[in-house]
């Protein structure tokens, strides 16, 4: 399983693993796949703190750090996150605000200390990334920065080479892996519908050979519903360069998680997630709760687009997270994950899922070799 990509990176396997918890990332990397913090909750300052921890607890590993910088969104053109803010802020109906409101008041989620108001806006547009992209360039152990959402803008493409850097971004369709490959990116992250977070349509098993055709020689990740060592052989058997995982990290040890968050994962099935636009206002696989249903509701407002939902709905994840032994609040809880949930019934270190997964490919491996004639 060594591949090319891997032998550019200097890793062992071609495990690649995002996550918002450090602990994963520095994990992840010292046992020889590759980690990727994902920025997007992260102020500046915050990323700083994560990248010194990570940079003192990966030796000479490297790790990525991803940044989401949608193609489309509201205020595109405001590159200053203040002005951005403010004018989108405005731009929110009042009854988006009362609809989420008495959605948490009705699950009896308590208020937030106003000493402890928080940013509506986050790093989900230029104007926020850059400041992170800023901070990342600073750590000689990042080697990669990948971008969710869309082709990152030409300026944020030069920079990253210019730092002697590599960058790629998520697609879930054939026409955008081509947009990747003609912006110079030098990696293509491929995910199906099956993935956690934002995600497309179409089928792993019937995108990922697609956009390794189509953008061939460009390295290819293959994402969305990979939990086994099996699923891996099989990426890598379509040509794919490696992995990128981003569900199976929400329950190891490792993980930051609140205990009822992790018991949500634990308990669910393949059945319980839903593409959803509830929370950010783009299409992103989560568990289905009461939040989903009732902005799904014909009778109820329409979720906003990017990022005016994702600011509406800032007030319910901070609440849910900071009340999340309240007794209903998994029942409006963001619980971004993709259908291997089903899959993820125990928790283990991140050690142990990375030796599984290596186990399971080189098992998958024999079954195929024992196939062949003597
Ligand atoms: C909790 C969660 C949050 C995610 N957030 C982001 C993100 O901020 N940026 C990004 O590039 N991908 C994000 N993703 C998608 C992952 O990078 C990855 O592509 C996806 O999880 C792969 O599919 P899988 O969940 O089946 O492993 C997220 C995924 C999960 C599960």
């Amino acid at each position: 399983m060594y591949t090319e990509f891997c032998k550019s990176l200097g890793i062992e396997f071609p495990i690649f693993a995002f996550t918002h918890c450090r602990d994963v990332v520095a994990a992840v990397s010292n046992a020889g796949g590759f980690g990727v913090l994902g920025a997007v909750g992260f102020s500046p300052e915050q990323l700083e703190v994560e990248c010194k921890w990570i940079d003192e607890h990966v030796g000479d590993n490297p790790y990525g750090v991803d940044l989401v910088i949608p193609q489309k969104y509201a205020g595109m053109g405001e590159l200053d996150p203040v002005k951005l803010e403010e004018q989108l802020r405005a731009a929110i109906p009042p009854q988006h605000r009362e609809f989420a409101a008495k959605l948490l008041a009705d699950h009896g989620i308590p208020e937030i200390p106003p000493d402890e108001r928080h940013h509506e806006l986050l790093g989900m547009s230029l104007a926020t990334a850059t400041p992170q992209l800023d901070v990342a360039l600073r750590h000689d152990k990042v080697r990669m920065i990948a971008n969710a959402l869309g082709t990152p803008p030409p300026e944020v493409v030069e920079r990253v080479h210019e730092s002697g850097r590599i960058i790629g971004a998520l697609c879930g369709k054939v026409h955008q892996a081509i947009g990747h490959r003609e912006a110079g990116l030098d990696f293509i992250i491929a995910q199906g519908t099956e993935g956690g977070g934002h995600t497309g349509e179409i089928g792993s098993m019937v995108l990922w050979p697609q956009i390794i055709e189509a953008v061939k020689p460009t390295p290819v990740l293959a994402a969305g519903g990979i939990a086994t060592g099996a699923q891996m052989a099989a990426a890598l058997a379509m040509g794919a360069q490696g992995i990128w995982t981003g569900s199976i990290w929400l329950t190891v040890q490792e993980a930051e998680c609140p205990p009822p968050q992790m018991a949500s994962y634990l308990q669910a099935t393949s059945q319980d997630t839903v593409r959803s636009r509830s929370f950010t206002g783009k299409a992103c696989r989560m568990l289905r709760n009461d939040w989903t249903e009732a902005w799904a509701d014909d009778e109820t407002p329409d979720p906003l687009g990017m990022p005016l939902q994702n600011m509406v709905t800032m007030d319910a994840i901070v609440r849910t997270s900071r009340y999340a032994s309240s007794p209903q609040s998994q029942a409006v809880a963001f619980n971004p994950v993709g259908q291997t949930v089903g899959m993820m019934n125990e928790i283990e270190s991140v050690r142990d899922v990375i030796t599984g997964l290596v186990e399971q490919y080189v098992d998958a491996v024999d079954q195929l070799n024992a196939l062949q004639p003597d």
